[in-house]
């Protein structure tokens, strides 16, 4: 497992894909601790980026794909991702990635895509390949090439939920066989550094927040969005003045923990404890609190997405971010081609 002195001279890489409009629960689960390890000085650098071409094996509308892409970059601006820190880039900036991977192509056994957790439940539903493409198919050789394009002689980490940890460890799979193939330690191991659970929010109607089940709060919809959201949850026949000792298991107050002060959350406690607060006013603080909690962010994110200025600093950082990561990208592929003898 990590300790902090390997940690020092590694590398922390993350890839995001546009697929959607994140919600709160995404924010919680993955954005916050992505861009906490992303701005800390614990590792020697950190890598944030766009998996836009992981996307396009789903989404096939070209101007939705953009939008999610400004949307998903004006998110980690506004969020606070310190580009001085990281790199923050575009997956379709680097060439290099896309080269590895036809490299990698050639050191992934078939059998290994077979078992892939996401290929294997697509197959599944209709116990055929019928409407899945290769890029769904070859997808975690993909996102090894954007790990291991970085791990030529250092090691990189990977924050990830469980449900990425096997592309990881097929990554490693991978570069296992390439060193053995050249007899020499060319890539490190990548390590996935997996989220603890627990992290993981209740969505309105009480099962896990996810964009499948309709269930979500957006992170910065509209107030009307928010509030619908937030009122809509869904909450037992209780009347406010019935006392409720299992206040820890009630959504509302197990959201709330996540965007109010201490001392809200005690009072919340203590409020539904006493038999003093209903569900319907503790909706309200619900509201205010994560209304409070964003609102400082959200005047940027705007900037960011809305205005020609915002887009145009986006991109520019999109565009340097690249251009620094080009440098080691093509560095550490031409020590792979070399390697490999093209060069
Ligand atoms: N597969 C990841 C997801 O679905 C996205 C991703 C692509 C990624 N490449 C990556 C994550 C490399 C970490 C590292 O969320």
């Amino acid at each position: 497992m990590a300790n902090d002195t390997n940690k020092k001279d590694s590398f922390v890489l993350t890839g995001v894909k546009p697929t959607g409009i994140p919600h709160i629960g995404n924010y919680i689960g993955a954005i916050k601790p992505m861009i906490e390890s992303a701005n800390s000085n614990d590792f020697a650098g950190s890598f944030v980026f766009i998996a836009d071409y992981h996307a396009l094996n789903g989404l096939k509308d070209a101007k939705l794909l953009n939008e999610y892409t400004i949307n998903i970059a004006s998110i980690y601006m506004a969020l606070g991702l310190d580009t001085n820190k990281s790199f923050f880039y575009r997956q379709s900036d680097i060439p290099e990635v896309f080269e590895l991977s036809t490299i990698l192509n050639a050191f992934t056994a078939k059998g290994l895509m077979n078992r892939a957790h996401a290929y294997k439940a697509a197959f599944e539903q209709n116990n055929s390949d019928e409407g899945i493409n290769m890029g769904l198919y070859t997808y975690p050789i993909l996102m090894a090439a954007d790990i291991v394009l970085f791990g030529v002689g250092k090691k990189v980490f990977v924050p990830v939920g469980k449900d990425q940890v096997q592309h990881i460890e097929i990554a490693r799979d991978i570069v296992v066989n390439f060193n053995q193939t050249y007899k020499q330690e060319i890539f490190k191991h990548p390590e996935a550094l997996i989220q603890k659970d627990g992290e993981v929010l209740v969505g309105t109607d009480g099962r896990k927040m996810s964009k499948s089940y309709g269930n979500v709060i957006p992170i910065f919809g509209t107030e009307k969005e928010i509030k619908s959201a937030v009122m809509g949850i869904k909450t037992d026949s209780r009347q406010p003045s019935e006392p409720k000792p299992d206040y820890k298991d009630i959504s509302i107050y197990q959201l709330y923990t996540n965007f109010a002060s201490e001392t809200e959350i005690s009072e919340m406690a203590d409020g539904f404890k006493n038999g003093k607060l209903g569900y319907g006013d503790a909706k309200k603080l619900l509201l205010e609190a994560i209304t409070k909690y964003f609102k400082p962010y959200q005047e940027k994110y705007l900037y960011y997405k809305n205005t020609e200025a915002g887009k145009k600093e986006l991109f520019d950082k999109l565009e340097n971010g690249s251009q620094s990561v080009r440098k080691i990208a093509k560095s550490n592929l031409n020590q792979l081609r070399k390697i490999i003898g093209i060069n």
